[in-house]
């Protein structure tokens, strides 16, 4: 969730003034065992209100769609993003295998919902030929594409998308279903481990729909998606094509993002930020695995060098001049986080998901000493112990013995781990919603989207760990690859089939070619620019239905917008451009004489699919826009 883009920070911030008022009243701590114990049974309830058909707060979702909120101003947050609503399938299977039957419709309808949705084309692209339209992170909630400017492609979304599928693809197999899970449910996993063998060396957004780049949270996930979708494969009898690619998406996790003190979030960018970010403290808990060793290619939440980030990343929010929140807590204590101390969306807040995430990676990480009977500090985490338990040495402690320190080093773990599901409970209003946000500054109330999906996603996942429950282990018992000594960029290229057992509608490949759509258009900041035309790709002439282009050619010295959108070959087409202004004016439309034509090349089944066969060399025509002043 977040800025739609770059470009439109500015509009956003000004709607950061309003906040939401429903939070005061807030609880004092106390009693958080019995604060956790009704706030995952209304937070799991929550979530369900925002799932269609039958959610109270979603009227008009399909079924099977998970949206992200009820907001739909304020910002507008009523569609289903691919990542949170994976994220939210994930936890809602995980509540499923610990023995919620109720919660198995959810699940069977999100599986048909998403067969459907992988073949819907939007402008991240196609289905057929080469999976683009896969990395579109946002739908709307009956199961169209969304047309609006935004940050894409997210690579994310197919790589959670299928870990929650596998999770219950393994169910279904140790349960008598591997019929099911091989017909139906494979289909869709495969599709998605196909994008992620295919794209993972590409850049697309990060989590937070900001930065273009490498996001460390996408290269983890993928990486968990790619070694248990092949675990997968060979149980059910079929072939993955792009797991192949796990151990050098490995080898570029751990060669890449690392600096000497933390994981830098976003690389192969130039997003000005230190890269101490919730994202690399999200993707370890994401990754978990009880019965993983700390080394292990995945970076687990107990690995040296993930604790050492943890703590980077945490102590960027102790600045209380940054975030008054925060003013006064000890160092060995949990604090409100947010998602990177640059942040400006409403203003940059605490969020409830991050600080529960917080929660959830130290008792993640403390299940996984627990369970291993034994704990190595070395120089890269000493800092991290030193915090919270200040004579830690660099040193291995094991449970055995009658003086074991293990024991108090874990307890101080789980306290550390504790404080942080207290701030979650000091920041909840009474009713237990959960926004997105709760304000750095005083009274702290909650801020931005109301009733957020994942919020409340992330908070039953804590509430888990916390109570000692977890999920299947992913990690084959001998690791889950040998990281290779040289990495090497790489891609397997994906092969793409509609998931018609799970009901998705039986297209067909249909012969098209790549155009690239490129105009010189001056724009000021805020402003966007469409391409429409005569077909339905084209959005027939609906400004509302137009092909987002992409501004990040945008120079000096060339105002190029560009997008390369697959179009059935051999047909003529009408296109012109069209300007989307920052403050909801009508849109600009080029000058009637500036109605061009095009013939779309016939394709050639036997050329790349990637291959550009024609490039407009258009300029816009016509009159340009002026602020809003919004
Ligand atoms: C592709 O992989 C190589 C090798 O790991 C790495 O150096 C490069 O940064 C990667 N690029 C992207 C965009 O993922
Ligand atoms: C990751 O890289 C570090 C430093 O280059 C190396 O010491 C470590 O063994 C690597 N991890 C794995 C799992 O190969
Ligand atoms: C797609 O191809 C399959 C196999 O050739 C065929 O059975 C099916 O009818 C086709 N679907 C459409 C919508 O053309
Ligand atoms: C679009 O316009 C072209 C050129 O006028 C025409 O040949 C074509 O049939 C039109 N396509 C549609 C779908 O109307
Ligand atoms: C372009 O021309 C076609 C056919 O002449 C017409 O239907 C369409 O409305 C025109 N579009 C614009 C934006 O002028
Ligand atoms: C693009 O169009 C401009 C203006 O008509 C022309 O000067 C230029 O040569 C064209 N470039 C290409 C690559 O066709
Ligand atoms: C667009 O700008 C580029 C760079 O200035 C120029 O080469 C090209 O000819 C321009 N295209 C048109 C159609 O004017």
């Amino acid at each position: 969730m977040g800025i739609i883009s770059a470009k439109s920070i500015a509009w956003l911030s000004v709607l950061a003034a309003c906040s939401i008022t429903n939070g005061s009243n807030l609880p004092r701590p106390n009693n958080l065992d019995a604060f956790v114990k009704k706030q995952r049974a209304i937070s799991l309830q929550n979530v369900l209100n925002n799932i269609g058909p039958d959610g109270s707060r979603v009227p008009g979702a399909a079924a099977g769609v998970i949206v992200a909120s009820p907001s739909t101003v304020n910002p507008d947050y009523f569609y289903t993003w691919s990542r949170d609503a994976a994220l939210t399938m994930k936890m809602i299977v995980d509540e499923f295998l610990l023995g919620d039957k109720r919660l198995q419709p959810y699940i069977e309808d999100f599986i048909h919902s998403q067969a459907v949705i992988q073949t819907v084309t939007n402008p991240s692209g196609t289905f057929f030929p080469n999976g683009a339209g896969l990395g579109e992170p946002k739908y709307n909630v009956d199961l169209t594409r969304y047309n609006g400017a935004w940050g894409r492609p997210q690579r994310d979304g197919p790589a959670l998308r299928a870990i929650a599928l596998i999770t219950y693809s393994n169910w279904l197999l140790s349960n008598g279903q591997g019929k099911k899970a091989k017909t139906v449910v494979w289909p869709i996993i495969s599709n998605d481990l196909s994008y992620v063998g295919q794209y993972w060396n590409s850049t697309g957004f990060d989590l937070w729909e900001e930065v273009q780049g490498s996001s460390f949270f996408t290269t983890q996930n993928q990486f968990r998606a790619l070694v248990e979708g092949g675990v997968l494969a060979k149980r059910i009898g079929v072939q993955c094509t792009g797991c192949d690619q796990a151990a050098q998406v490995a080898c570029f996790l751990n060669e890449s993002y690392w600096n000497g003190e933390y994981f830098i979030a976003n690389i192969n960018s130039n997003d000005g930020r230190t890269g101490k970010d919730a994202n690399t403290v999200l993707g370890s808990i994401s990754v978990f695995d009880l019965n993983a060793r700390c080394d292990d290619a995945s970076i687990q939440p107990c690995n040296s060098r993930s604790l050492s980030n943890f703590k980077a990343f945490v102590d960027s929010f102790r600045d209380s001049t940054l975030y008054p929140i925060n003013k006064g807590v000890p160092q060995a204590k949990g604090i409100a986080l947010g998602r990177y101390t640059e942040d400006v969306y409403f203003t940059g807040n605490p969020w409830y998901l991050i600080t529960a995430g917080a929660a959830e990676y130290l008792y993640d990480a403390a299940a996984q000493w627990k369970a291993q009977g034994s704990l190595t500090i070395d120089e890269t985490s000493l800092a991290f112990f030193q915090d919270i338990y200040p004579v830690a040495q660099t040193k291995t402690y094991s449970s055995k013995g009658k003086y074991s320190e293990l024991p108090r080093i874990l307890k101080a773990v789980t306290n550390y781990a504790e404080s942080f599901a207290e701030v979650v409970q000091k920041y909840t209003p009474t009713d237990g919603s959960l926004a997105e946000q709760f304000s750095k500054t005083s009274p702290f109330n909650p801020t931005s989207a109301i009733d957020l999906t994942w919020s409340y996603a992330a908070f039953v996942s804590m509430a888990e760990r916390r109570a000692g429950q977890y999920s299947p282990s992913w990690i084959p018992a001998k690791g889950s690859v040998v990281v290779p000594q040289q990495c090497t960029s790489g891609s397997t290229k994906g092969v793409y089939s509609p998931a018609t057992a799970a009901g998705a509608p039986d297209i067909n490949a249909t012969c098209t070619s790549n155009v690239r759509f490129e105009v010189n258009a001056t724009t000021y900041y805020g402003e966007n620019i469409l391409v429409a035309g005569n077909t339905t790709d084209l959005g027939s002439w609906d400004f509302g239905n137009g092909w987002p282009l992409d501004a990040s050619g945008y120079t000096g010295q060339r105002p190029l917008w560009a997008a390369t959108i697959a179009l059935t070959a051999g047909q003529t087409i009408n296109y012109a451009y069209v300007r989307q202004e920052d403050c909801g004016q009508d849109p600009i439309w080029e000058s009637a004489t500036a109605n061009r034509t095009l013939v779309i090349p016939p394709c050639d089944p036997d050329a790349d699919p990637d291959a550009i066969l024609i490039v407009t060399n258009d300029s816009w025509q016509g009159q340009t826009g002026s602020t809003g002043g919004c």
